[in-house]
């Protein structure tokens, strides 16, 4: 409840003025709410077409102050989270909002790696792909196909089916990434090992082969982990929404991330990083950077710089600190410090970051510039790059859901619109058209 109200004055088309009062509601941190719900009964709707000032849920799993650069989840920063728990400890935490105990958590690894393997009737479904299918048109497709195939978890309202689909997404995600990308090259598929951690099993299935299973590098390991809790959870973001209005219409869990993956693919969201590598080849050398910089700023030109600027991180995005420091952690370990697209990436970054356009429009380098340099450093093809990031956001794809699935007030994701079509009229005659 609320006694705070704010009032909106305003004309209806004959200038005839009415108004109305709305509940403010405020929650632990952060921008306070004026809930509009009820103001389509006074005959006018809001219109807020990219979310800029639309709370679309309430929730208490991740919160960010895009301002301050502050990333927390269940209201641990992400700096600390890095330093001191694991990806598996990330998924306990985001999906049942405390960090496990020891006993918790070799629980949770313990039935994520029982559930890792994929039944060999759902392997068949990649023979279905063309060889050159890109990992992530893979993606979207094997995972939506796993409402096909676990029948036995799909009552949304039972929460052991619901705590299982959980377990089996962030379970066979690696799997399944790894799978889209040893299809692509022609090897055979690897199975995950119950003696390695998540991370360590998406390296060995990556790059494992049966003529050599020997264990990932611990440094690259340690990186992949830090990849997956950086890429963990990132609040109401486009694929987030995504997930959350499917499932508002009832959709199983394995529909709903499979469209998450699917919004998630975008340049302007999880593609960045891949876009980025791109982008670094098409600069192709030092000297061109200015020439991309000016196209950058042009207005005429549609040309933006990958990995550069974020909707919500208006001071540096606090995971490309981190990033930034793994990054060199993982150029040291493979020795690539003196690659040539590194050298691009680390000049491209200096200059930009002096640069009047960038300061003024806080434009920072975000996740994805490093990410991607660093995943390209450890051997990872361009083209895994967004699978990987699905792969770590499916734990907080599956949280949000299962926040919302549990939320009373949870309603249909309905927008309306602004309809600017023609008028009301009749079809002539069809040789009028
Ligand atoms: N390069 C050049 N100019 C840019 C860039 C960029 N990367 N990003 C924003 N701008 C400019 C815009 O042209 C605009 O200029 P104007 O005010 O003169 O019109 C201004 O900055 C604001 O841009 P918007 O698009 O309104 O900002 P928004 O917050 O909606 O965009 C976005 C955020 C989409 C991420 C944008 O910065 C972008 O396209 N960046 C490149 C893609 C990228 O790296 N995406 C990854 C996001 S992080 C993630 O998904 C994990």
């Amino acid at each position: 409840m609320t006694d705070r109200k704010a009032t909106l004055t305003f004309k209806d088309k004959q200038h005839n003025s009415y108004s109305a009062s709305f509940p403010i509601y405020s929650g632990t941190l952060g921008y306070d709410v004026i809930d509009v719900s009820s103001l389509g009964k006074e005959g006018i709707y809001t219109i807020d077409a990219g979310f800029h000032a639309t709370a679309a849920c309430k929730s208490s799993i991740t919160y960010i102050d895009g301002g301050k650069g502050t990333l927390l989840y269940r209201g641990y920063p992400i700096d600390q989270l890095v330093e001191k728990a694991d990806f598996t400890d990330i998924g306990y935490l985001l999906l049942h909002g405390e960090l496990p105990n020891k006993t918790q958590k070799s629980d949770f690894l313990g039935l994520i790696l029982d559930h890792m393997n994929l039944h060999e009737q759902m392997s068949c479904f990649f023979s279905g792909f063309r060889r050159d299918a890109h990992p992530m048109a893979i993606m979207v497709g094997v995972v939506g196909a796993m409402s096909a195939f676990y029948h036995d978890s799909l009552d949304i309202k039972n929460p052991d089916h619901r705590n299982l689909c959980a377990i089996r997404l962030i379970a066979k995600m690696p799997t399944i990434a790894a799978m889209s990308h040893k299809y692509s090259i022609g090897e055979p598929f690897m199975h995950p090992r119950h003696d390695m951690g998540y991370a360590e099993n998406f390296l060995h299935m990556m790059f494992g082969t049966p003529y050599d299973e020997s264990a990932p590098d611990p440094v690259l390991v340690r990186a992949m982990d830090r990849i997956f809790t950086l890429h963990a959870d990132h609040e109401q973001n486009a694929s987030t929404t995504t997930v959350r209005a499917a499932g508002s219409t009832g959709a199983n869990p394995f529909a709903c991330i499979s469209a998450g993956i699917g919004a998630l693919w975008g340049p302007a969201h999880g593609g960045a990083n891949e876009a980025c590598l791109r982008m670094l080849m098409e600069i192709g050398d030092e000297k061109n950077i200015p020439e991309f910089i000016a196209r950058a700023k042009d207005k005429n030109d549609p040309f933006r710089l990958m990995g550069f600027g974020h909707r919500v991180y208006k001071n540096y995005d606090p995971r490309a600190t981190v990033m930034r420091r793994t990054c060199h952690e993982v150029l040291d370990a493979v020795g690539r410090h003196d690659d040539p697209l590194i050298k691009l990436a680390m000049s491209l970054e200096k200059i930009a970051l002096e640069d009047d356009y960038f300061i003024e429009k806080k434009l920072y380098p975000n996740v994805d510039f490093y990410s991607g340099i660093t995943l390209n450093a450890m051997g990872i093809p361009t083209s895994m790059f967004t699978v990987i990031f699905a792969l770590a956001r499916t734990t907080g794809w599956i949280s949000q859901w299962t926040e919302m699935v549990q939320d009373p007030n949870a309603h249909l994701v309905r927008p309306r619109q602004l309809y600017i079509g023609k008028d009301k009229r009749d079809v002539p005659p069809a040789e009028e058209w």
